[in-house]
Order: structure tokens, then sequence, then C-alpha cells
């Protein structure tokens, strides 16, 4: 598996060193993969990503991009010199200017390459239009055909589906991730979003105070975290005992369980019920399917082997 982008010990600080935003990091991107670092806001995941597009001088360490260093003690090569292109969060199309020269600026791509861009995005037949005359989904397509016309090594994408609505981002992310497979190209997308993440990411690193906690797959990170951190940012959790935790729905109700329990709330969620148990002294939380279980009814529970100890 080829590396496309190689970090080692980048760091960097603002403010004389009083901002930490990049703490060692060391991370590779491999070919075809879709990337996400993951935090909560003010975790470094832009200054990170800036870093990377050479919009943002890191204070030391290496990035090499498809096997060219790109920035090092004595190296610090210009953004359109690194095979990186960026879609930012509003997508900055140029609201003056029709999609056709949206897609071009800066660019000396040929018509036939725009052709084919316009094809692939389904953009064709809309490229004299004005950016206000045009769909958020088509928006995005046009910032995405903008990045990808000089074929990038690596496509940046700065939490290109923040602020949109729960229905229409839906549909955008579905979008992206099929526009990101068709053009078979490596991308990093930054988010804290959690479900945006595991919706779209082959690799998840989660990113914290300029540290990357840790980095797998959206299952690994679930159900292995190695810090208590990780465990709480990607999902409900509870404390059994002093060290160990347990996700809600690997609590089981069941008549063979050996802790029992007094029912304290049971909400319906649609495709599950969270139900609050009290048991051993504390709340539990627990997922199940049991719409029945009232307030005050008493059941047996017993935990699934994911405990997580930390
Ligand atoms: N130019 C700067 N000068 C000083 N501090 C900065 C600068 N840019 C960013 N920071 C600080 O660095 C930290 C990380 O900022 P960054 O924008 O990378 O976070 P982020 O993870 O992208 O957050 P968000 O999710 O809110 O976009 C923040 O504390 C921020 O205030
Ligand atoms: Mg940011």
């Amino acid at each position: 598996m080829k590396k496309i982008v190689e970090i080692k010990n980048l760091r960097k600080t603002f403010c004389k060193g009083d901002i930490c935003v990049a703490n060692s990091l060391n991370l590779d991107l491999i070919e075809g993969e879709i990337f996400t670092i993951l935090g909560t806001s003010g975790s470094g995941k832009t200054t990170f990503l800036r870093m990377l597009a050479g919009l943002e001088k890191p204070d030391s360490g290496e990035i090499s991009i498809d096997q060219e260093k790109v920035f090092s003690n004595n190296i610090n090569l210009e953004p359109n010199k690194r095979k990186v292109a960026i879609v930012f969060q509003n997508y900055a199309l140029l609201p003056h200017i029709n999609v056709a020269s949206n897609i071009l600026f800066g660019s000396n791509a040929s018509k036939e390459k725009l052709e084919v861009i316009l094809e692939k995005t389904k953009l064709k037949g809309h490229e004299k239009k004005y950016p206000h005359e045009l769909s958020g989904g088509q928006q995005q397509r046009v910032a995405l055909a903008r990045a990808i016309i000089n074929k990038p090594k690596i496509l940046l994408l700065d939490e290109p589906l923040s602020n949109i609505d729960t229905e229409l981002r839906n549909i955008l992310r579905t979008e992206l991730k099929e526009m990101i497979r068709e053009f078979n190209i490596t991308a990093l997308f930054i988010t804290h979003d959690k479900e945006d993440a595991f919706f779209l990411s082959d690799r998840i690193a989660i990113m914290h105070g300029g540290d990357i906690l840790q980095v797998g797959t959206a299952k690994e990170l679930y159900n292995n975290p190695k810090t208590l951190y990780c465990a709480s940012f990607l999902g409900k959790i509870t404390k059994i005992d002093e060290n160990s935790y347990i996700r809600p729905e690997n609590i089981k109700i069941s008549e063979n369980g050996q802790i029992e329990g007094i029912v304290k709330e049971n909400i319906f969620y649609g495709n599950f019920n969270e139900i609050t148990i009290f048991a051993n002294g504390q709340n539990l939380i627990v997922n199940s399917s049991d719409e029945n279980l009232k307030v005050g009814d008493i059941v047996k529970l017993s935990f699934e082997d994911r405990i997580m100890k930390f």
C-alpha cells in the first residue's frame, strides 16, 4: 500500500508557544483512502490541514506528499507546488463568475478536461449558471470539480458538511463519498461530527488538544478505545466499577441476569429504546427493543463481554 502523505513529528504552537495545536504529530495516509480527523472545536484540525496545504508554517517536523518532501527544516514548498486541493466549509465559490469559470479558476486545464469534469460531477447543462442559481448539492459539486480538475494527490476537506440541515447533509455526504470514490482520490476530511466521520471514512484519527489520541477504523475506535476520552467521545458509556465502562447496547436485560435494577425511564427512539435503570447504586443506560418496560419495573441485567477498562 502506497503512502501518499507522511507526517513526522509535526509541531505547531501559537502565541509564542502558549497554545500547542500540533504536538509532535505522526500520521500516514494511504493511497485511495478517505481519512478523517475527528475532534472538537479548537482541537487543531484546521491548523493541521492548513499545514499540509502549505498555508500555515509548522514550527518543526516533516511532511511528504507523494514521496516528495514538501516541508522540513530547510524545505517549505508553496501551496501550489504541493499537489493538494482544498474544499472549504462554505465552498468559497466566486459569486460573480459562472460554474465553468469557477471550476477553471486558477487552473490551466483544457476545454476537454472541463467537459469530462462537468460530466462526472453531473454539472453538464449548468455550466453557465452562477453560484446563487445552484442547489447546495450542485455548489458542493462545483467546489469538488474545481478542487479535482488539476488532479491533486490529496483532496483536503474542511468541514464541508457543517451548518447544513440534517436532511440535506445526508444527501450531500452520500454524494461526496460517491464522487471521491469515482475520482479515486485520497481524501483527508476534517469534522467534529462523529456520524459524518463514521459514514465517510476508511480510517479516523481522534484529535484532542493538538494530539492525535488514536487512529483506526470506526469499528476499532468504537469497540476498542484506548482512553476514556475516546470512548466517551464516540458514544455513550456507563461506569460499572472503579475502572470499567460499558456501552448501552452491551448491557442486556434478561431473566438470567445477575444484577437487579429498577426502571427509572424508558425513552422510545424509533429503532431502539433507551432505558435508564438504577442498579448497583447508580443509573445505567441500556439500549433495548423492549418498549413495554415501565418506570418502577424490576429487571435483571447482565453485562456482555465488551467491558472497557481504563
Ligand atoms: N492564527 C492563529 N493565532 C493564534 N491562535 C490560533 C490561530 N489559529 C488557530 N489558533 C488557535 O489554535 C487552536 C486550534 O484551532 P483550529 O482552527 O486548528 O481548531 P479546529 O479544530 O479547526 O476548530 P473548529 O472545529 O472550531 O474549526 C484554537 O485554540 C485556536 O484559537
Ligand atoms: Mg476548523
